[in-house]
């Protein structure tokens, strides 16, 4: 791959927060030049080799899961974490079998789940990590709340990276881009707690009968603008370098993911600015983990060579969203007085003038066992499955087996 070098980096304390950088052809001959560094395919694919690919899943259109699934490389491990519709209709169901379908046909390893399974939740109460459980001890509604469950899962299989991508995406191959896009990132990185995060080119609508090319939607032009006006008000120069706060699409090394906080449902992405900021940012007195602090954490911003097309959720889904975003600002030990006046104004229209309410925050998921958590749900959580990798057999095998 050939990718843009990062023109500047805001160094924000430990932060390493890199400029967007672009894709500048997905498949490349070695030809570097000043501005761009070239990343060989089989660098690629070693760090593929150890990327678990997580997909958060609730009631999708089933050809977009199984476009999604069909486009994951291959060398990566898939982890299907799913809130669908367990009755009338079994959704869940119908997407472990096509799971189930794809794993015959090309035996990648994928592990599904439902995130309502009660010994998922056993699990995590196993744990001690009741963070996520409602009142009957099952795993919340959300989003983040999946994700932290599929984190656990990529850790029990030892692997060192950890991406997302959405199941509502209508272009098959921009999800193999993505994939290859966070490879490149960890590839560029030096410091083993890195996180990778895209940004679109563009987000097609339809415009009086026409597709239209957008580039900003209303909720990521203004978390970025918070996110930036955060670090603008502590440093006193004005900044823009954050343009992926609402990334669902993201990826971060095991690493930096056993230490972070996680905010509920779809304000986890935000939120992952607003921990770093708050814990890792300019003059923060104590570190959670001064290794962490040490080795610095670097945040790198890919403009992707595919657009994004998913699923339109309407207005609604868009103010929470927005809301999500803010109350994580509004709330954050960056803020200050004028950037939460700011915020209010900016939610003036959605809230009619409350304060936002204080988002859940989940603690760090680096104390619970990965192994142990693995072992409760084998064998007793009906909605697990583990389809494992399969491999192709050798000469010699083969004619052992036929003597
Ligand atoms: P947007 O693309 O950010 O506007 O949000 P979406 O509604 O498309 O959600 C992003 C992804 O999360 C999609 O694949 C959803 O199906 C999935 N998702 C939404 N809510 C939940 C949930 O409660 N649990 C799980 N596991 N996935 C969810
Ligand atoms: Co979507």
């Amino acid at each position: 791959m050939l990718i843009e070098m990062p023109r500047h980096t805001e160094i924000f304390g430990s932060l390493k927060i890199h400029e967007m950088q672009r894709v500048l052809k997905i498949d490349s001959g070695g030809f570097e030049n000043p501005r761009a560094k070239d990343i060989p395919f089989d660098k690629i694919k070693d760090v593929l080799r150890r990327l678990a690919l997580v997909i958060p899943v609730k009631d999708e259109n089933i050809n977009l899961l199984d476009g999604v699934l069909r486009a994951i490389p291959f060398d990566c491990t898939i982890i299907v974490v799913s809130n669908s519709k367990r009755e009338p209709q079994d959704i869940y169901k119908m997407e472990k079998d096509v799971v189930a379908r794809i794993h015959d046909y090309s035996q990648q390893e994928i592990l599904c789940i439902h995130q309502k399974d009660p010994q998922l939740g056993f699990a995590f109460y196993e744990a001690g990590y009741e963070y996520l459980l409602d009142n009957d001890k099952l795993v919340r509604d959300g989003k983040s709340e999946g994700m932290i469950a599929g984190m656990i899962l990529a850790k029990s299989l030892g692997k060192e990276f950890i991406g997302f991508t959405d199941a509502d995406n209508y272009i098959p191959s921009s999800v193999r881009e993505y994939v290859i896009d966070y490879a490149a990132g960890f590839c560029m990185a030096e410091s083993p707690y890195s996180m990778v995060r895209l940004h679109w080119r563009y987000k097609p609508k339809v415009v009086d009968d026409k597709l239209y090319f957008k580039k900003w939607g209303r909720v990521s032009e203004t978390t970025n603008k918070y996110l930036n006006l955060l670090i603008s008000t502590r440093t006193g120069f004005e900044t823009g370098v954050v343009i992926t706060g609402n990334a669902g699409e993201h990826a971060l090394t095991t690493k930096l993911a056993d230490i972070m906080s996680y905010s509920t449902g779809y304000s986890v992405e935000p939120y992952h600015f607003i921990y770093l900021f708050d814990n890792y940012g300019l003059e923060v007195e104590e570190m959670a983990h001064p290794d962490a602090a040490s080795a610095g954490i670097e945040i790198f911003q890919i403009e992707t060579l595919n657009p994004h097309i998913h699923e339109e959720k309407g207005e609604e889904h868009v103010d929470n969203m927005l809301l999500g975003s803010l109350s994580t600002i509004y709330h954050c030990k960056l803020c200050n007085d004028y950037v939460r006046s700011k915020v209010l104004e900016e939610l003036g229209d959605i809230m009619k003038l409350e304060t936002p309410k204080k988002t859940v925050i989940m603690p760090s998921i680096g104390g619970i066992d990965p192994h142990r958590f693995v072992k409760i749900l084998e064998g007793t959580a009906e909605s697990f499955a583990r389809f494992e990798q399969g491999t192709i057999e050798s000469e010699e095998e083969r004619e052992v087996e036929e003597t």
